[in-house]
């Protein structure tokens, strides 16, 4: 069976990460959040006091940034690792989520990132979300997805996990922040967030995230058999 490398790029919010976990676990493949790894960069900077205009300081620090991901035997799920700490609840708080845009934003924090990731998915078989997996990371990547959705209902879904999590958020302040990670995503002058060519566009506004799972689970199987006709059909 041909490992294929599935890029899931798109808007904060939309279900990327459930999905690209979803399809990881049906095909068998490894997941890697890369929104986790520039918030534990963002974490790092924000203890160590990094200042985001002193291109010195700010590639000192990356040298001394190690992150990986572990699963937790209990819960099954990955969880990310800031140079052998478990940060994963800490990287999701609406602090980081308001200055990760900026830290992400750096070239010299993408360029470590980017290297890391492509390392990560070399074997293929993995499921990658972010912003620019499927046009900088893995701009061959077999399948891409591009997923965008409503802001406001971005906003209503972003409120009860964090609801979940036990911080209690205004929908506007949300909405504020969701907002604001866009205009910086989209517009940042390295790798902004957008389509990658031949990425397939999903709206997730209107359906459930079993059927964004179920969407993309189909896409890849439809790949998959694909590459195996292609190669049949060359030897
Ligand atoms: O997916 P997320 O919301 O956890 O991502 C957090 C931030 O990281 C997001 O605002 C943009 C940035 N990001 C990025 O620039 N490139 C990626 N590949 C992934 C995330």
């Amino acid at each position: 069976m041909p490992k294929i490398i599935i890029a899931v790029d798109g808007y904060s919010s939309c279900g990327k990460s459930t999905t690209a976990k979803g399809v990881a676990s049906y095909l068998g493949y490894a997941y890697i959040d890369t929104g986790a790894m520039y918030r534990a960069v963002t974490l790092y900077f924000y203890t160590h006091h990094v200042s985001l205009t002193n291109p010195k300081e700010i590639v000192k620090a990356l040298e001394n940034i190690k992150i990986d991901f572990r699963r937790n035997p209990e819960t099954g799920r990955n969880e990310t690792y800031l140079n052998g700490l478990n940060v994963e609840d800490e990287i999701r708080k609406l602090y980081i989520a308001n200055w990760v845009s900026e830290v992400s934003a750096v070239s010299e924090v993408r360029r470590a990132m980017v290297a890391q990731q492509q390392r990560m998915g070399k074997a293929r078989g993995v499921v990658m979300d972010g912003r620019d997996i499927g046009t900088v990371v893995f701009p061959d990547a077999e399948l891409k997805v591009f997923m965008t959705a409503d802001p406001e209902i971005r906003a209503q879904r972003r409120q009860i996990e964090l609801l979940a999590k036990g911080e209690m958020l205004d929908l506007a302040q949300i909405l504020q922040n969701i907002r604001k990670r866009d205009y910086i995503d989209t517009t940042r002058a390295d790798s902004p967030l957008k389509q990658a060519e031949g990425a397939i566009w999903v709206d997730t506004s209107f359906i459930t995230l079993d059927e964004q799972i179920e969407l993309v689970t189909h896409l890849a199987d439809e790949k998959i058999s694909e590459l195996i006709r292609e190669n049949n059909f060359k030897s």
